[in-house]
């Protein structure tokens, strides 16, 4: 029997309500594809608070359900404290998320916090860009980022903690 805790990530954008979800979404649906949904947890926070409570945004869980995945559950909410205890791998989309985190991260933090795709090892794109201001087109492409994003992490994860 495996005891150990499962290998947490936590995605971090600034609203919880597009680029953030999605990650955790497609995440979760790969890593359910893989039988592996008991050795790693995911979740998404947003680092701002606007959103709180609220599902994501119409245009992001449209894009979603087009390519199968359901956000209709998810409600955004804060990154707090606790994360830095709770999650192996804190994400961020871009890099004023990751400043942000940067600024929330106590010393004694031995996770990694890192940008998502830099984690998932796509050379090519640092960032998945803020679609809220854009149309339909800008939340395509971040879920054009976000899927590719999401086989390179799960791979890198299953090579390193050998899961
Ligand atoms: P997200 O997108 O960070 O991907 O959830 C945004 C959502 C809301 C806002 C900005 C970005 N906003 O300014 O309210």
């Amino acid at each position: 029997m495996n005891v150990e805790r499962p290998l947490s990530v936590l995605f971090v954008c600034l609203g919880n309500i597009c680029r953030s979800p999605t990650a955790e979404a497609v995440f979760a649906a790969r890593v359910a594809d893989a039988g592996l949904s008991d050795r790693i947890h995911s979740d998404s926070a947003g680092t701002g608070d606007w959103h709180l409570g609220r599902p994501p945004d119409p245009r992001t869980r449209r894009a979603a359900r087009a390519r199968g995945y359901d956000l209709e559950r998810l409600r955004a909410r804060q990154v707090v404290p606790a994360d830095f205890r709770d999650f192996d791998y804190i994400l961020a989309m871009d890099n004023a998320n990751l400043r942000d985190l940067q600024l929330l991260r106590p010393q004694w933090y031995d996770g990694r916090l890192d940008l998502f795709l830099r984690a998932a090892g796509n050379a090519a794109v640092a960032e998945v860009p803020d679609p809220y201001a854009g149309d339909a087109g800008h939340f395509e492409a971040v879920l054009d980022l976000i899927e590719g994003g999401v086989d390179g992490l799960l791979a890198v994860l299953r090579h390193r903690h050998s899961v």
